[in-house]
């Protein structure tokens, strides 16, 4: 038998995949940008733009932590312009703001270098810890002198405001963070003195407090770019320029400031208690609370505007069973842009038994691009059991009796009603058990029952018919599952601990037989000479996470290829350079040059779930080409609150929205034989201060209806390979180690049939617990050492693991591995 294997390329040359998959890149972070303010400035109608701010030369790409890329290279704004033929006339300033820049950030390396430098090897950990308390904070940029403004004032002036963020931390109410600072209003207001043709550009995985640039005269428009990948630059500029019309639509809602959102004061950080996060604000999460309680947002959820604008109306409705459909006519009524639009549908329901937010989101839809004066009809459709409310006492998905108004609109406050639903009587439409009942007593946020519904006035009325609806009801029972024949045979060659051996990950073990260099974990390899090889999981969401040059020895070692990589090039790592790097002769190179896609946020804004698809799909294709067999992806926890460390990999603070476009992704990358994603973080991981010691508190009725509702939808429609749980627990009980999460939602009632496995040492000591994640359902823990293994073994003994149990998990990781590309290769 071989020793390993690689799947991953040889050669450094871009291959024709990676020129698709960039061109596909910036289509997608061009439709994906969302224009917040436009007097008339953009598209720009010169060839010569002042650029200033951060983001211009340090254009954010992708967020940090595991949600990062390591790509062949990235198209800054600055260059994205001048390859459109841009000349930018502000080098001056921008040469200094990189200068600043590699000072400050020289000066850390020193002092870090210098702190650790009698560390060893050993003290890795520690090593870590210093590099972690001098953080390098992303630079603002400073002020600009006078002598940087070009004299020519017809010119376009351009600021990018530009924000990073990332797992492990929340994002700071402060200055030079979620705030504005000081610097950049200063200099956006001398810009806006200084040139007639001002655009404030905005390049962050989530949303900052624009406030000050209201008080700011002559800001001609703002743009929301997100977070826009590989092609970033270029895609920035296809919109400046006109190449392309944004389309781009806010998937949160925009407050004026932070606390305007609900329960601001007690998120994260910011409360009292970093050990319980009270959800006191329930259901009422985004446009949800800011509809429902008249709070005026900044830019309400579902907004962008165009270069051109549309007329719209609904020309039919038609309810059959319980699916609804609403035919649309959208016109561009422009004359000089053609255009994408995208229509949304609101459902308001009776909110008389169990009170309701006043809109939902039931369905959307976005045009092609339409010329001036052409039109396009769109069918825009909803299950009626998808929008049933939960009544917490009867433990009941319920539609209840009463008027359901449907409102159309291009976004969440541009709505009105065009038909209205009527049901005469309640709707059972599925019973299920109680789950994760809560720990402590706090109250959630309520509005006066019947108070929320909007009336629907002289609009059409369908009727629903209840004999079309079938009462869902579930038989709850630890799950079970089949081996294929090929498994069959394999299982028979296994005893117990080997079984265990393969509920723990291969972090366990450092030779592998499937080998792709920077992969965030492996199945184990220690059962190689039964017949069972590793498969590899690579992160996410905005691609693969791997490295791009290594060299694997013949002996399977992997090292760097020439240089270590920048973002490694650390203390101990340094000092090992002679061991760690080797040269192109002494083994064989590997070059995984993935696409780095703009973050899953600026996917969302895209409100084109085909789009989403194709992305989908490439990675599937990249995942092939480089030996992967599970994704660690789509992300899909609700965007709580703004300051969520993680936002940029999640997709929105809506549901519905969320479902969508997740299962576009999963379709397209699962439409390849052979590779799958895994849906996480299984569930409410929505601050990341003190993300795996705290407790998300949350009525029954909120966990269902919002943050686990998508994962619900996702599972029914796009069968994902796995799902990875959370860090956090819920109300008082790990992730990890609920029963009630795992096998009786997921598995029970929402029919998941693939593994389910944890976050990166979610399970630990003084974390959740081994025993006790195999006993609620869990398949796999990650990434997977001794200890894990050892403690399923004394579970066994003891008998808090039910054999079974292990058994089922193992079959489970196996049909796993002979399915994928790679244990089909074996
Ligand atoms: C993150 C996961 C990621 C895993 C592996 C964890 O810290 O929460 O999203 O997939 O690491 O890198």
């Amino acid at each position: 038998m071989k020793k390993f294997k690689v799947y991953s390329p040889d050669s450094p040359e871009e291959t024709k995949m990676e020129k698709q998959h960039r061109a596909l890149a910036r289509k997608v972070a061009a439709e994906s940008i969302v224009l917040l303010k436009n007097t008339g400035v953009l598209p720009l109608k010169t060839q010569k733009v002042a650029l200033y701010g951060a983001g211009a030369r340090m254009t954010i790409r992708g967020g940090a932590g595991s949600g990062d890329m390591r790509e062949r290279y990235s198209v800054n704004i600055e260059e994205g312009l001048q390859n459109a033929n841009v000349t930018i006339t502000s080098k001056a300033w921008l040469d200094r703001f990189q200068s600043d820049y590699q000072k400050q950030s020289d000066d850390r390396r020193n002092l870090i270098e210098e702190k650790i430098k009698d560390y060893t090897q050993k003290d890795v950990l520690k090593m870590f810890e210093v590099i972690a308390a001098v953080p390098l904070k992303y630079p603002i940029g400073s002020k600009i002198a006078l002598e940087e403004i070009p004299q020519d004032d017809t010119q376009n002036a351009i600021y990018v405001v530009a924000r990073q963020a990332g797992e492990g931390h929340d994002r700071h109410v402060e200055k030079g963070d979620f705030l504005l600072d000081d610097v950049e209003v200063a200099n956006i207001k001398l810009l806006a003195q200084k040139f007639k043709n001002l655009t404030v550009i905005v390049n962050c995985g989530s949303m900052i407090d624009l406030s000050p640039l209201d008080q700011i005269d002559n800001i001609g428009a703002i743009l929301f770019v997100g977070q826009v990948g590989t092609e970033g630059g270029n895609a920035v500029a296809d919109v400046l320029l006109g190449k392309v019309t944004p389309s781009g639509k806010l998937v949160d809602t925009w407050a004026k400031k932070y606390t305007d959102f609900p329960a601001a004061e007690s998120y994260s950080y910011l409360g009292s208690d970093l050990t319980n996060a009270d959800y006191t604000e329930g259901i009422y999460v985004g446009y949800r609370y800011f509809d429902t309680f008249n709070v005026a947002p900044r830019y309400p959820f579902g907004f962008g505007l165009s270069y051109t604008t549309f007329d719209f109306k609904s020309t039919s409705q038609l309810i059959k069973g319980s699916s609804v459909k609403v035919k649309t006519q959208v016109k561009n009524i422009g004359d000089t842009y053609s255009g994408k639009e995208t229509i949304q549908l609101y459902i308001s329901k009776p909110g008389i038994q169990v009170q309701s937010e006043k809109i939902a989101l039931c369905a959307f839809e976005k045009t092609a691009n339409l010329k001036p004066g052409e039109t396009a009809e769109l069918t825009l459709s909803f299950d009626l059991n998808d929008v049933a409310v939960f009544n917490e006492e009867k433990a009941l998905w319920l539609l209840e009796k009463g008027d359901y108004t449907l409102l159309l609109g291009d976004s969440s406050q541009n709505i009105s009603p065009i038909a209205v639903l009527k049901v005469s009587q309640d709707i059972d439409v599925e019973k299920v058990a109680h789950i994760c009942p809560k720990t402590r007593d706090f109250k959630e946020l309520e509005v006066a029952k019947g108070k929320t519904h909007v009336a629907a006035g002289d609009v059409p009325s369908l009727t629903v018919d209840p004999a079309a609806f079938k009462l869902i009801e579930h038989s709850y029972q630890p799950s079970t599952a089949e081996p294929t024949a090929k498994t069959t045979e394999i299982l028979n060659n296994l005893n117990i601990e080997d079984l265990v051996t393969l509920c723990v990950g291969g972090g366990q073990f450092d030779k592998y037989y499937n080998l792709t260099p920077g992969v965030a974990g492996n199945t184990t390899a220690a059962l190689l000479e039964k017949g069972i090889p590793n498969i590899n999981l690579s992160d996410g969401p905005a691609g693969l996470n791997v490295l791009t040059e290594t060299l694997i020895t013949p002996d399977g070692i992997q090292k760097f290829l020439r240089k270590i990589p920048d973002s490694n090039n650390w203390g101990f790592i340094r000092k090992m350079a002679d061991y760690a790097i080797a040269k192109p002769q002494e083994g064989r190179p590997v070059y995984q040059f993935m696409t780095a896609w703009p973050a899953v946020v600026n996917q969302a804004q895209t409100w084109d779930p085909d789009l989403v698809k194709q992305i989908g799909s490439a990675i599937g294709a990249e995942m092939l080409e480089i030996g992967v067999s599970l994704w660690l992806a789509p992300a899909i926890n609700i965007h709580r609150n703004p300051l969520c460390g993680r936002n940029f990999e999640y997709y929105s603070e809506d549901p519905y929205l969320t479902s969508v476009m997740a299962s576009a992704v999963i379709e397209g990358v699962q439409s390849h034989q052979g590779v799958g994603v895994t849906v996480k973080h299984f569930c409410c991981n929505n601050q990341e201060e003190n993300r795996d010691h705290m407790s998300a508190n949350l009525s029954e009725r909120t966990l269902r209806e919002i943050y686990t509702k998508a994962f619900k939808f996702v599972v029914k429609h796009a069968q994902p390979k796995a799902v990875m749980s959370s860090y956090n627990k819920v109300n008082g009980v790990y992730t990890a180690n609920n029963y009630d999460l795992l096998t009786k939602l997921l598995r029970n009632e929402f029919g998941f049939t693939g593994i389910v496995m944890t976050d990166w040492n979610a399970a630990a000591e003084g974390k959740a617990d081994y025993q006790k994640c195999q006993a609620s359902g869990n398949d796999l823990i990650m990434p997977g050492y001794p200890v894990a293994r050892e403690s399923l073994l004394a579970g066994l003994k003891k008998g808090t693991i039910p054999e079974k149990a292990i058994k089922t998990s193992a079959i489970r990781i196996l049909n796993l591995i002979f399915s994928s590309a790679v244990g089909e290769d074996f």
